[in-house]
């Protein structure tokens, strides 16, 4: 370990503060973690920590949803400019306007969305359980936000609701990972299994194995036969699977990059556990009402 790693994880104790991180932070950052998981896995731990404080280290709507089922404790972002984009392609007042357009529809949202938008959803989920959520609701109208693509993937495994899908999309996942990416790749390593993520264009899931959320790539890789692996997302997941995989083989898309899970480095973690901040805040009438369709979501449970 590190000079670096070793002080974080001192002050870490002595401040009684859990760090959390997703499978695409950078490998340093990962492994200093208490905990790295997915969008789902990381919202269930925050809920439940006994730490004083949350040194979240993920994208902004990761953070504030730590608070939201958390907000008794002290949330901290160690950068502030690692923001989702996707999450900011919806926002509150026109997802008020659709939904006066659709009376009869249920608004399920990602959990890339600010709080202002959860705070105006019926339900959230992550790519995990995304299709468990939208069958556990008796609403056949739907309107799903922000993500097209996970929402066309959904519609696909649940055709009985009729879909409203908001035109949003991850850069990363829609124009970093592309068909002719993958067949390239299937060329090279033909025994390789192809998983991608919901987040993928229809194309490139169509031509995969199989679509999973971050840790349902985990699971797959580690209960499955094959020995290869192809990973269509971000390509710091790579990382994680050959950190508790050791025994296989994963090739990852060196061009999808998430350049802001990359903004929070070792150096920032560190600063913010000695400052102590910056600290995630939201007005508590947003809290009340954006952790209802969260806790939702968490009651539902994982879906791959
Ligand atoms: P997961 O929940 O699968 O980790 O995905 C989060 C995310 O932001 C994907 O781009
Ligand atoms: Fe947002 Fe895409 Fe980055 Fe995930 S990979 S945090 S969806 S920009």
């Amino acid at each position: 370990m590190s000079d670096l790693a070793s002080h974080i994880r001192a002050l870490a104790a002595e401040k009684n503060a859990v760090i959390l991180a997703h499978n695409y932070q950078l490998p340093e950052v990962q492994d200093i973690a208490d905990f790295v998981g997915d969008s789902f896995g990381l919202s269930v731990k925050a809920s439940k920590t006994d730490a004083e404080a949350i040194i979240f280290c993920g994208v902004d709507f990761m953070a504030e949803s730590a608070l939201l089922l958390s907000p008794d404790k002290l949330v901290i972002h160690p950068e502030p400019e690692s923001k989702c984009p996707m999450a900011a392609m919806v926002d509150a007042q026109s997802l008020r306007l659709l939904k006066s357009k659709h009376p009869d529809a249920a608004v399920v949202s990602y959990v890339n969305t600010t709080a202002e938008v959860k705070a105006e959803s019926d339900i959230c989920c992550t790519s995990s359980n995304a299709a468990k959520v939208v069958r556990s609701l008796p609403e056949k109208k739907i309107i799903f936000t922000p993500d097209a693509n996970l929402g066309s993937y959904v519609s696909s495994l649940v055709p009985e609701k009729e879909m409203i899908l908001w035109p949003g999309y991850c850069d990363t996942h829609q124009n970093r990972i592309t068909l002719e990416d993958l067949k390239t790749m299937k060329n090279a390593y033909p025994a390789s299994e192809i998983i991608v993520h919901p987040e993928c264009i229809p194309e490139v899931i169509e031509f995969s194995d199989h679509a999973f959320s971050t840790q349902g790539m985990l699971d797959h890789c580690k209960t499955s036969d094959t020995r290869e692996f192809i990973i269509g997302t971000e390509r710091e997941m790579v990382h994680r699977l050959r950190k508790d995989i050791p025994g296989k083989i994963f090739h990852s898309i060196d061009k999808a990059v998430c350049p802001n899970m990359k903004k929070i480095t070792l150096k920032k973690v560190a600063a913010s556990l000695e400052i102590f901040g910056p600290k995630i805040d939201l007005p508590d009438d947003i809290i009340k009402k954006a952790r209802i369709p969260l806790e939702r979501m968490v009651a539902v449970g994982r879906g791959d």
